[in-house]
């Protein structure tokens, strides 16, 4: 049966991946955005697609249409974006979640949730399992997207405890992939753009702190996953791919592959910049039979394919 799935943020960089799969997969997808991070690009190839409907909307306001599930998912998810507005940051996850549990609440539905790994903090415990609880600075410059996230967590178990809600909490660790915003501030995106132009790369730090990156569609994959497991698997669970590499590494990977003459230079770490981040995947293995497959070379390969059309 054809399902009509809600997709918060769905003009974003995971989001539209998402519809689009959803689509592929014989279900109804409307895709809710207010454009804040997201683009019409991302989705203008689904735009003629009668199963796909476009809803300009903020969600920090109440929402009222008929689905089957949600995914919600808007939300700006880089620094750069998320400190521009840090109040409507918080808004967006706190209210946005509340409005979402409400509708999800009313039509009696299944509803999952983006959450991320940076309720984690500045982890003192490596890699980072589901019961780790985290060691976040409540007042620091990134507060606003880390507790705001960790709010909405809360939230979410709250309605499934007190109004049986069924939920599905997922802890997204760092994804990259066609798609994501240019200009973002994210480490792989901002490499890559460096190195197509040919400027110096910036590094935060010395290099030496890790980061795992997970391909996009590794990712929706375990998230479709996780929302089709059974009923009393609520989460959170986290998604990412374990493979841990030096920021340095990475850099010098992309300089390679792009053949790009570009120089790595170093600047201080900003405040709150977590050193090691990496997921523990367990859980996912054990109970969606899920686990990243693409490399990290064919990952990249086909990012840098989709930067230089869009530099271009
Ligand atoms: N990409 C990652 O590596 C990553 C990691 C952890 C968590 N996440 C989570 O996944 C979700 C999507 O992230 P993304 O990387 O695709 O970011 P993105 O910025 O590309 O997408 C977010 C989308 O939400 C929309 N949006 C923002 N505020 C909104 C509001 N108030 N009302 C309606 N729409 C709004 C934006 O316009 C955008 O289209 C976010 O919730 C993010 O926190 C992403």
């Amino acid at each position: 049966m054809r399902k009509r799935i809600l997709v918060t943020g769905g003009a974003g960089f995971l989001g539209s991946h998402l519809c689009e799969i959803l689509l592929r997969n014989g279900n109804e997808v409307i895709c809710v955005d207010n454009f804040f991070t997201g683009s019409k690009d991302n989705i203008v190839h689904l735009l003629d697609n009668p199963y796909f409907e476009l809803i300009r909307h903020d969600i920090t306001f109440p929402l009222y249409v008929e689905v089957d599930e949600i995914y919600n998912f808007a939300c700006p998810a880089s620094p750069i974006h998320y400190q521009f507005d840090p109040v409507q940051t918080t808004k967006t996850s706190v209210m946005g979640a509340i409005n979402m549990l409400g509708l999800a609440k009313r039509l009696k539905i299944k509803i999952l949730q983006a959450s991320t790994s940076e309720v984690y903090g500045d982890p003192k415990i490596h890699p980072q399992p589901e019961h780790y609880r985290g060691n976040v600075n409540p007042i620091g410059p990134r507060a606003c997207y880390d507790e705001g996230k960790r709010c909405a967590e809360t939230l979410f178990f709250d309605y499934h405890r007190q109004h049986k809600l069924k939920i599905k909490v997922i802890r997204i660790f760092n994804t990259y992939g066609p798609r994501m915003h240019p200009n973002d501030g994210r480490v792989v995106s901002n490499f890559i753009v460096q190195a197509l132009r040919g400027e110096d790369i910036t590094i935060y730090g010395d290099g030496l702190q890790t980061r795992s990156f997970c391909y996009v569609d590794d990712l929706i994959e375990g998230i479709i996953k996780m929302m089709n497991s059974p009923d009393d698997f609520t989460g959170p669970i986290n998604l990412g791919n374990p493979s841990e590499f030096t920021i340095l590494e990475l850099a010098e990977k992309i300089i390679s592959m792009t053949g790009s003459n570009s120089k790595i230079v170093f600047k201080p770490l900003p405040e709150d910049d977590p050193l090691q981040r990496k997921p523990d995947i367990t859980l996912a293995k054990n109970r969606l039979k899920w686990e990243p497959k693409t490399t990290l070379e064919d990952g990249l390969s086909k990012t840098i394919n989709y930067f230089k059309r869009i530099i271009k």
